[in-house]
């Protein structure tokens, strides 16, 4: 396990330093966007820099991060692309390839809604038809040791799930604990038949425990961690738990998110393969709130 180790490091930075990027850092991730995965140009998303996030911070607040709470930053990366499933969950796919590499050099980076795409283009000075899919906050992290610790509760309305997520100036609550609250490997993994859960040695003798062990790690909206995958012979279906609550835009983030981190971790391993995007049920008896997001192919 070599690249998705990165994900033990990696975690939503909600306070940064007032302090703008080096301009090592800067070529860094101009360097890297310069050669984003290939799945990218079958889309239309793209990436913008915002120099000046601290000045703008105020003017998102309304417009992008939960309940209209933008974390202030001294950058960031406006997603720009269109509103259809397949190009948000390649935005989500993507986003997350930049936040690893981020993570890589100890930048420091948190997804952002943005529940108000036009006025934010407007405030972020961004021409272009696209949508703001999401922001990238990017900095140098303020404290390691306020980091946020995310139970059930998070999300569920009120301030206190915002102090939750580690939000400053809310309430000065904080957990030693590095990682919020994931689910264990086994509760996301269906064998067989869609319900049936396998046990840790089921999934040690398909030799994918430790993929799953990481990508239990990934980031989703409130730390839903909706991902449910299905493992059949030479393939893996990944659904979603679909959310009334949240956007359209969000789940299919995650989605991407899911499938970034799950093919990190199968190419580790040494399992080579590839997602195709599919949104129709292949499993029978799969529950109406979940979705088909794509599959595996190794
Ligand atoms: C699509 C997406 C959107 C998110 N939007 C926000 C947001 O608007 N505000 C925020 O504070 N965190 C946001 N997050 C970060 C999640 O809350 C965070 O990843 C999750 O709680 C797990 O915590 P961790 O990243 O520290 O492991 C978002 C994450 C994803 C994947």
């Amino acid at each position: 396990m070599k690249s998705l180790k990165l994900a033990e490091k990696r975690r939503s930075v909600r306070e940064y330093k007032k302090k703008t990027l080096s301009h090592e850092h800067r070529l860094y991730l101009n360097d890297l966007l310069g050669h984003k995965p290939e799945v990218v140009n079958q889309t239309h998303v793209e990436f913008r820099f915002i120099e000046n996030g601290f000045e703008k911070a105020p003017q998102l607040m309304g417009l992008a991060g939960y309940k209209g709470r933008i974390i202030e930053a001294p950058h960031y990366y406006a997603i720009l692309g269109e509103e259809d499933s397949k190009e948000c969950k390649i935005a989500g796919y993507v986003g997350e390839w930049l936040i690893l590499n981020a993570t890589k050099e100890n930048i420091g980076t948190c997804w952002i809604e943005v529940t108000e795409s036009e006025k934010a283009k407007e405030v972020l000075g961004i021409a272009s038809q696209k949508k703001i899919l999401a922001l990238i906050a990017i900095g140098y992290p303020k404290s390691e040791r306020k980091l946020s610790n995310i139970y059930a509760s998070a999300g569920k309305g009120g301030l206190s799930s915002l102090t939750e997520m580690g939000y400053p100036n809310i309430e000065t609550h904080y957990e030693k604990t590095p990682v919020s609250g994931r689910k264990s490997i086994v509760e996301f993994v269906f064998t067989e038949e869609w319900g049936k859960t396998p046990s840790l040695e089921d999934l040690e003798k398909l030799g994918i425990h430790e993929v799953l062990f990481y990508m239990r790690l990934a980031p989703s909206y409130e730390n839903r961690q909706p991902w449910q995958f299905f493992v059949k012979e030479n393939s893996i279906d990944l659904f979603i738990e679909k959310s009334d609550t949240i956007s359209e835009i969000a789940q299919c983030l995650d989605s991407g998110v899911a499938m970034f981190y799950f093919e990190v971790g199968m190419h580790d391993i040494g399992i080579a393969g590839h997602w195709e995007i599919m949104e129709y049920d292949a499993v029978k008896g799969v529950p109406d709130h979940y979705r088909m997001v794509a599959q595996y192919l190794y």
